[in-house]
């Protein structure tokens, strides 16, 4: 694997390669890397001939300053993982390398009002944050595929349309969430969780799959009140437990068979995502 610090290094690199008629397959990350995302790297490298990582923790996407000085960063442990699964690429630049000396961000505004919901509505500018670093990226990177994890969706619809606006020519795969054995999704934030709140976790899952279990005419809103009397129980901080269209992000007023249900809980100080995407 070869590991590269400077947009230069790795634009002209990925130019040579390109001129071979080598695919480019890209994930990027924020680094404390897990089992999901080996599976993006090893979706890409299925696809693609050429895998690049990022690690680059982007600053522009926290709206809290503690939460971006406290993400998890474990370097060395990455390079051992991303080695383990032969990723061809590791780009780990530093924050100036691609930001210059002002931490600028472009605007989603106009993305649609799904950008508001959920996560928006959760992290106000959060997604300006991540177009922002994904756009400087991509034209460093150059991909023919990215890989991102179904686990945040919301994220996928917002990266999705930054390709169809700025990238067409790049294919957007989405991948499944890897979980742990009790069915937690596998986040760069669960090894913050005590060893407590790690048993109380998979009740996130757990009361999706309520929810899931019980997608019919009848008992859906239920189970939807259900589950989230559940996640509303101490010590879970309830965000929000949502039934919504999987494109308009718009919460369901009615039953419809295709939906996605997606929660947001913080236990102590970790806030924890999870989704499932129910098809008819
Ligand atoms: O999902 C992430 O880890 C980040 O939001 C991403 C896509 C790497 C952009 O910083």
């Amino acid at each position: 694997m070869i590991l590269i610090k400077k947009s230069g290094d790795l634009l002209s690199h990925i130019s040579k390669l390109r001129a071979s008629n080598l695919r480019i397959g890209f994930v990027p990350t924020m680094g404390a890397l897990h089992l999901g995302h080996l599976s993006l790297i090893e979706a890409a490298k299925k696809n693609c001939d050429v895998v690049v990582c990022s690690i680059f923790v982007n600053p522009t996407q926290f709206n809290q300053l503690s939460d971006l000085n406290s993400y998890p960063r474990t370097i060395e442990n990455d390079i051992q993982l991303l080695l383990s699964c032969s990723c061809d690429i590791l780009f780990h630049p530093e924050v100036t390398e691609i930001y210059g000396e002002t931490l600028e961000k472009e605007s989603t505004e106009d993305y649609g009002t799904f950008i508001h919901l959920l996560e928006g509505a959760s992290r106000p500018g959060h997604f300006d944050g991540v177009v922002t670093v994904l756009r400087k990226l991509f034209k460093i990177v150059l991909p023919h595929q990215v890989f991102f994890g179904q686990k945040d969706y919301q994220q996928c619809l917002v990266v999705n349309m930054l390709i169809q606006r700025s990238f067409p020519e790049v294919k957007f795969n989405l991948c499944p969430i890897a979980r742990e054995i009790d069915g937690l999704a596998m986040s760069s934030r669960n090894v913050r969780l005590t060893a407590s709140e790690r048993l109380l976790a998979p009740k996130i899952y757990e009361n999706l799959q309520l929810v899931a279990q019980n997608w019919n005419l009848t008992s859906w809103q239920s189970a939807m009140n259900q589950a989230i009397e559940n996640l509303s129980n101490e010590p879970f901080v309830f965000e929000y437990l949502s039934a919504c269209d999987q494109n308009s992000l718009e919460e369901l007023g009615s039953f419809q068979e295709d939906a996605i249900i997606l929660a947001a809980v913080r236990l102590g100080s970790t806030r924890l995502i999870d989704n499932i995407i129910i098809q008819p």
